[in-house]
């Protein structure tokens, strides 16, 4: 009785064999597709955004006096914001240019304050002159105790974006993400949930008018910061 041939390749060789071919067939492929999308990628995905640089590129926030140290306060901020499609020479190619648009903003401002081991807050460094403050001007030394003991943070969750609110638990706040559950304190510190940091803080300033400014950016500190928003 004839011998049953055996199929010389094994199934190994065969995934072996598909494997090489689709490294090869990538590296033959990816190149030229590159060449000929670079247009596109550049009109539709590394477009960027820029708030115009210079004097005006400080925006009001609003009167430090109206932030307690019992909560956050709630401010909204319009950055004018330029989006730019492309490289200037696809702009060219494609005839399409910046735009200039609003970007309305939410931020939580509370004052510094001390978190005890349990968890619960304990002193706020709240400058204590504010408790007579009636919006005069402010001195040197008052804007630098004010500035330094502000916590300037982008309502955006450090997880996925979303808004952040105030609530009210067991006689503590923190803020709460509504989404998956992210936690933070009055200080926009992680507490808890799937959020992998803080809260992003804006590069801010008081000045002599007893208000709070900040530019379009991420106070992120070290060798990284700033940084413009990546959610906005
Ligand atoms: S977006 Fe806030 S926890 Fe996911």
């Amino acid at each position: 009785m004839a011998e049953l041939q055996k199929d010389p390749m094994t199934r190994g060789d065969f995934l072996g064999f598909g494997i090489l071919g689709t490294i090869v067939g990538a590296i033959l492929t990816i190149p030229p597709a590159a060449f000929v999308l670079a247009p596109i990628i550049d009109v539709d995905i590394l477009g960027k955004s820029d708030v115009p640089e210079g004097p005006d590129d400080w925006f009001e926030v609003g009167p430090i006096a109206e932030i307690t140290e019992e909560e956050p306060k709630f401010f909204k901020v319009d950055f004018p914001v330029e989006q730019i499609y492309a490289e200037p020479k696809v702009q060219e190619e494609s005839g399409i240019s910046k735009e200039e648009f609003v970007v309305e903003s939410a931020l939580w401002v509370s004052w510094r304050t001390e978190i005890l081991g349990d968890g619960t807050y304990g002193q706020s460094y709240r400058p204590s002159f504010l408790d007579n403050y009636d919006g005069g001007t402010l001195t040197e030394e008052q804007v630098q105790e004010a500035q330094e003991n502000l916590n300037v943070l982008s309502s955006s969750c450090a997880h996925l974006g979303c808004p952040v609110r105030w609530i009210l638990r067991e006689g503590e706040g923190e803020l709460l993400c509504p989404c998956h559950g992210g936690i933070y304190n009055i200080n926009g510190e992680y507490v808890a949930g799937p959020p992998p940091r803080d809260l992003y803080r804006y590069t801010h300033e008081v000045r002599e008018d007893g208000k709070l400014y900040v530019r379009h950016e991420f106070d992120v500190g070290g060798e990284n910061g700033p940084q413009e928003p990546y959610v906005i």
